[in-house]
């Protein structure tokens, strides 16, 4: 979260002096205002603003008809909800490497393409966006689907494209960690008008066939599903928040470059699939062992600026994805992904090793998180202490 104040405090007293912040028929409607700026914001035909990011994963892949006995690639490196959501439907998430940018490998992901793959997650992890060119070539050449996970990267672009927009349907995350925030929150956007229909009549299960006239036109039968609908609070927040976006990322960028343009040449700035494109919510320096990383991180912290390795990132790392690496998808065995019939076979004999690529550069990479409200001053300290001249 980077910015909030006094527009969303009036927004949300608006929608509840109105005592009338339903979804549906509230005289406010701010869900569906959302929904109408967001997917222009993003460039998108549909948008469904629900609970949080992973439940538009979910609703995504439903979308997409995956289900058991399906294969879905997500990276070695992003949090583990991206892997919980592929279990939510069913499905076994298959992880593969990252490339150099700590995003999806393409190259990894094809090999990891099998007869059961229907889909693939690319994630714009810290705001980076993943190679989504390469993704694309190998997802035309074996036929699956792309899901953007774009849960850390609202705003970001992939050369002028909308992070979310690339891809058969991209995933938001709006909880308090992320760009924009309403506390908790997702979106999901597609183009795709059958992915949309399944993904409204599963995210609001119970309620969707009785209030207002949400499915006239579909073709998609009413069917079970989930119950991830907000209210008129959480979309009130977000008009706000999506307001605040493009000043947001015009300061992280602008402050991203500086400090980038001020270490380059001394030290190694990590490689991505679009510079310009980046959220700019992170620098992300690239060390030769993890030995002078954490040198590094620690004479920066000495001096008060706080880096991560992201190795230490926790539920981020695969190898800490308990409830994966130990096949428990689900608390009933007949609801468990892992002990489906038809899942038998998939490729889910993961090891701590399996991706040992990424894990390496996890460990020789720190990032730095931007603060849109740092004065030139106070990048151009930032910048001294990460060349050691202050
Ligand atoms: C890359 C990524 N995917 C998915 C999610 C899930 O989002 P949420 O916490 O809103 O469910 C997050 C949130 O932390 C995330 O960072």
């Amino acid at each position: 979260m980077y910015r909030i104040g006094q527009e969303e405090i009036d927004a949300v007293a608006r929608a509840i002096l109105s005592r009338d912040f339903f979804k549906i028929n509230g005289s406010g409607q701010e869900v569906l205002h959302f929904e109408e700026e967001w997917k222009r914001f993003i460039g998108a035909d549909h948008a469904l603003l629900m609970t949080s990011g992973y439940a538009a994963l979910a609703s995504g892949l439903i979308g997409m008809g995956i289900g058991p006995g399906d294969e879905v690639i997500v990276p070695a490196y992003t949090y583990i909800a991206t892997a919980l959501a592929v279990l939510e439907v069913g499905a076994i998430p298959v992880i593969a490497d990252t490339d150099e940018t700590l995003t999806l490998s393409a190259a990894d992901t094809e090999k990891k393409i099998s007869p059961r793959t229907k889909a693939i997650i690319p994630v714009h992890i810290q705001g980076f966006p993943s190679d989504m060119d390469g993704l694309q070539a190998v997802a035309a050449r074996h036929g699956v689907r792309i899901l953007e996970d774009a849960c850390q990267s609202a705003g970001g672009c992939y050369h002028v494209k909308p992070l979310g927009s690339i891809g058969d349907a991209g995933a938001f995350s709006f909880n308090y960690f992320k760009i924009i925030t309403s506390g908790e929150g997702g979106a999901l956007t597609t183009n795709d008008r059958t992915i949309y229909e399944r993904a409204l009549i599963y995210h609001d299960a119970s309620a969707v066939a009785f209030f207002g006239s949400q499915l006239d036109g579909f073709t998609e039968p009413l069917f079970g599903g989930r119950e991830y609908r907000v209210s008129d609070l959480t979309g009130a927040i977000l008009r706000e928040q999506l307001r605040r976006l493009p000043g947001i990322r015009a300061d992280l960028k602008r402050i991203q470059r500086q400090i980038a343009d001020r270490v380059a040449g001394s030290l190694t700035v990590a490689p991505s699939h679009d510079f310009e494109g980046d959220a700019g919510t992170t620098l992300a320096l690239r060390f030769d062992s993890e030995e002078e990383t954490r040198r590094f991180a620690a004479r920066c912290a000495e001096r008060g600026i706080g880096l991560t390795v992201p190795i230490d990132t926790g539920k981020h790392v695969y190898t800490n994805w308990t409830q994966v690496m130990e096949k428990r998808g689900a608390w009933h065995p007949r609801m468990d992904p892992y002990q489906m019939e038809e899942n038998r076979g998939a490729a889910s004999n993961y090891t701590p090793d399996m991706c040992s690529f990424t894990l390496d550069l996890l460990a020789r990479t720190v990032y730095l998180a931007i603060n849109p409200d740092w004065s030139e001053a106070d990048a151009d300290h930032v910048a001294k202490v990460l060349l050691g001249k202050e």
